[in-house]
Formats: structure tokens, sequence, C-alpha cells
């Protein structure tokens, strides 16, 4: 018999989000989040929709743990909504309890059921009233000191019950679609020729370095008063897709590829792992990208227990020549889904952006635990939509065969990279336990291993998949 290349302690399970599922925004004293706001702008959501009822999973608690359960989930990695929390969002502002309970009590629940939580503190939706008071994530000295406090008020509240804690969840999609391309809350753009801190093509660099700060306070405050006694792990979760060279004999390409890395994942990962920035970013941003002061370094620095790591999908990759432009925030070059032969890099879904490319995530894995020096990693999200899905009729749309290959490949290479090259990787959490509130995309784009019917009174309908990442673990893992 082969030696099964996954240990018997890997934690496996789903993953969603708080304004992805909830619903509920304004019930038992939750105040609107950025991403409210950001649903009434004209135009901004393809369907014209919101997270106003999503998933109803604010009153539906137990169907959502029921599913996971018949899954056979080991985790459920969910994010807290800082709104429901501390509705205005700052440290002199009230706790609500009754928000904070519930939260508490689905921790509870999800022990009595036999799944460990994985908590984000923190998945996007900033509390409305700090980006009106001070301008949210551009103000390092409010934002920092305001996210501290509320990480403080969650540890103290379940820091004794949850031994998993992410503290941001993808920062580059706040800073970038946030701050520079306008698909995500807050909604600024490039094209803003001024804004409240000065110049727009600063505005990303600089909402990263506060969420980088933040993050280290948030780890310093748990590991001082926290960890010792609760004996958790804390860390960020990163996102980042695989590249391939579009030309891969022009060595311009196969730098270039390194660089888009160095721009979406490293940007993050290397002050967390080294305290600096990379230099290619430091090269094409010059004082656009914040500098670290000593203080700012000895808290970001060693700052992870872990390495969160969402990953989807992979893109060819092609040089520009001459300069970049002030608003380039790939690294001077273009992303594109054909290579030079003219071959595509997988096959479309319904999210322009996603091409699975399963080897990828091996590659990328290897590429990330090389660089990084073999940290621990938990895939904190992997998973992906259907073209057409949403127009299926039910019972074609439950044998979604397309999502069942997607697993089996990519938590195959995942098992490739722990046995073969040696990544220490611990966790994986599929995206998503079920369809939900998809940002900019609204509802129509799907990445639920179960279908919510959402004008079916809510009605969720187990696919395929919600039973065949069970199996895949189970031919995976070495047996009890
Ligand atoms: C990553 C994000 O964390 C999640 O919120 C989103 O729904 C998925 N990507 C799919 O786009």
């Amino acid at each position: 018999m082969p030696e099964a290349p996954l240990p018997k302690d890997f934690l496996w399970g789903f993953a969603t989000a708080s304004y992805q599922i909830e619903g509920a925004p304004h019930e038992d004293g939750r105040e609107d989040s950025i991403w409210d706001v950001f649903c009434r702008i004209p135009g901004k959501i393809a369907d014209a929709s919101s997270g106003d009822v999503a998933c109803d999973s604010y009153h539906r608690t137990h169907e959502d743990i029921a599913l996971l359960r018949e899954c056979r989930a080991k985790a459920y990695r969910f994010s807290l909504s800082w709104s429901r929390i501390i509705p205005l969002g700052g440290r002199n502002d009230p706790v609500n309890e009754k928000g904070l309970q519930y939260y508490v009590q689905l921790v509870d629940d999800l022990h009595a059921a036999g799944i460990e939580p994985m908590i984000t503190l923190f998945h996007w939706d900033l509390p409305a009233e700090l980006d009106k008071r001070y301008g949210g994530l551009l103000n390092k000295e409010e934002f920092v000191k305001d996210y501290e406090n509320y990480a403080r008020v969650v540890f103290k509240a379940m820091g004794s019950k949850v031994k998993y804690w992410i503290t941001y969840n993808e920062p580059w999609c706040s800073s970038i679609l946030g701050y520079s391309t306008g698909l995500f809350a807050p909604g600024h753009t490039s094209d803003r020729t001024k804004s409240a801190i000065g110049d727009s093509s600063r505005e990303p660099w600089i909402v990263g370095h506060n969420l980088l700060i933040a993050h280290g306070a948030a780890v310093k405050a748990y590991r001082d008063d926290f960890r010792e006694k609760d004996g958790g792990q804390i860390g960020i979760t990163l996102n980042g897709d695989w590249v391939e060279p579009w030309d891969a004999d022009d060595p311009a390409d196969v730098e270039a590829c390194d660089r888009k890395i160095e721009f979406a994942i490293c940007w993050f990962g290397d002050p967390i792992y080294f305290g600096k920035y990379p230099d290619s970013m430091r090269k094409q941003l010059g004082d656009r990208l914040p500098q670290f002061t000593e203080e700012e370094i000895a808290l970001v620095k060693g700052s992870n227990d872990f390495y969160g790591m969402n990953h989807y999908c992979a893109n060819y990759i092609k040089h520009k020549d001459g300069p970049a432009e002030p608003e380039d925030f790939t690294g001077n070059l273009e992303m594109l889904m054909e290579n030079k032969a003219g071959e595509s890099i997988g096959p479309e879904t319904q999210s322009v952006w996603l091409r699975p490319y399963p080897i990828g995530f091996r590659k990328l894995m290897k590429w990330l635990s090389d660089r990084y020096g073999g940290p621990v990693f938990y895939v904190t999200e992997n998973g992906t939509s259907l073209k057409g899905e949403n127009d299926l009729p039910l019972d074609e749309l439950l044998q979604d065969d397309f999502r069942c290959e997607y697993f089996r490949g990519y938590i195959g290479a995942l098992a490739a990279a722990r046995s073969k090259d040696g990544v220490d990787v611990r966790g994986y959490m599929a995206w998503s336990l079920m369809d939900n509130f998809e940002w900019a995309e609204g509802y129509e784009t799907r990445f639920g291993v179960t279908y919510v019917d959402y004008n079916g009174g809510q009605k969720r309908h187990p696919k395929k998949s919600a039973k065949a990442i069970g199996d895949i673990f189970d031919g995976l893992m070495e047996k009890e």
C-alpha cells in the first residue's frame, strides 16, 4: 500500500465570509460597513444586488453547520463582521454584546458539532463610520489603533475557544480593487487626481502598508496577551495565483513572472518574512511605496505563525517595454489567458479572471516555500465558478462535475506539493461552503459546493462536489 500523502490531522473544510453570507445588515445593532454603502452606488454590482439578504446565514447557522457535517468537514473558516461587534468601529465606540455573542455561539455550536473554527477577523467589510470619520484604511494612526482594539475585543471573547486566527483576507484586493480600479469598496479609482491623502497613484500602496502594520499590531496583541494561555496560531491570508511566461524563450517574460508574484504576493509576504518590500517594487514605485520605520519593521517582521494561502488560477505573463505608468500595479506587464503559441492556460469559468491550472498550485506552493524558508501553510481558499452554471436547471446544476474535477486536480496538486516537494501544508479550505454574494459580480457567479436557492426560501441543495471533496480527502489521508 503506498504511503498516504496527507497525515490524519490534516485540517480540511470550507470557507465563507461575513458580508457574503450573513444578510441581516441592521439586526441586533449592526451598522453599515463600507460594502453596504458601496452596494448602494448604482452600477457597482453587476446585478444591482447587495449582501442585504445573501444566504441569510445570520438566521441559519444551524443549517450551515448541518451542511458542514454532511460534507464531513473537519474545519470551517468564516469571518467576523466588525460592524456587528463594534457597530461604529472605533476604540471609543461601544461594543455590541449581541453581535459578539452571535459569533461566540457559532464557535460553541461548531465545537459541539466536532468542527474546528478558523476565524478571519477582517474580510473587507470595514465599519463605514471609520471611512467617513477619518478615511478608513488610508489613515494609519487611527486605523491601526482601532483595528487592534477590535482584535482585542474578539480575542478576549473567543481567544480561548479558537485555535486558528487570520488577521486579514487578501490585502491586495482591498488595496488595488478598493483604491485603484474602484471595483471594490470604497471604490476609489486611479483617475481621481487628488484624494484626501494626496496623489491617488499612492493610495493603494498606503493602504497596503497600513494593513500590514495593523496585522502586525493584532498579532503582537495576540502573542503578548492571549496566545500564551490560549495556545493558538495567527497569520494573514494573501491572495496569489501562479504565472507562466507568455514566451518561455524570452528572458524578459520569464523575469516578468517573478515580478508579477512579487507585486501580487511578496508585497505583503516579504515585509512579514524579511522586514522589507521587494526590490522590484521599490524600483518601480520609488517613494510612492511607503518606508517602514524601525518600529514598524519590529512589528511586521516575523508576524506569521502560518502562511494563509488563497489560490484559484494562473495567467500567462508578457513583459512590457518602457517605463511603467504611474497607476500600474502589476509590475509593468500584461496578464493573458493564451500564450504565444495560442495555448490556453485553462478552461473558461463564469469568472473572467479564473482559469483552472492545478499544476500552478503545486508550483506556487513550492515557490513560496522556497522564498520564505518553508513556513507552515494553510490553504484558506481554493475553488471555482462554472461558466453558465446559474442558467442551468437545478438537477443539472447539482451534477457539478467540472467543480469536482477542479477539486480533484487542486487537492491532488496539494498532496504532491506536501509529499514530493516537502511543502509543509497542514490544511485546506474549499471556497465555498455555499453559493454567496460574489462581491461586484453579485449572485450570478456561484462558487458553492451547495446551491442556494435565493428565491426559494434560501433552501440549500448540496451539489455533487459537496460530497466529492470528502471522498478526495478520504483517498489521500492516513486512516485513523
Ligand atoms: C477570494 C475572496 O476572499 C472571496 O471573498 C471571493 O469570493 C473568492 N475569492 C472568489 O472570488
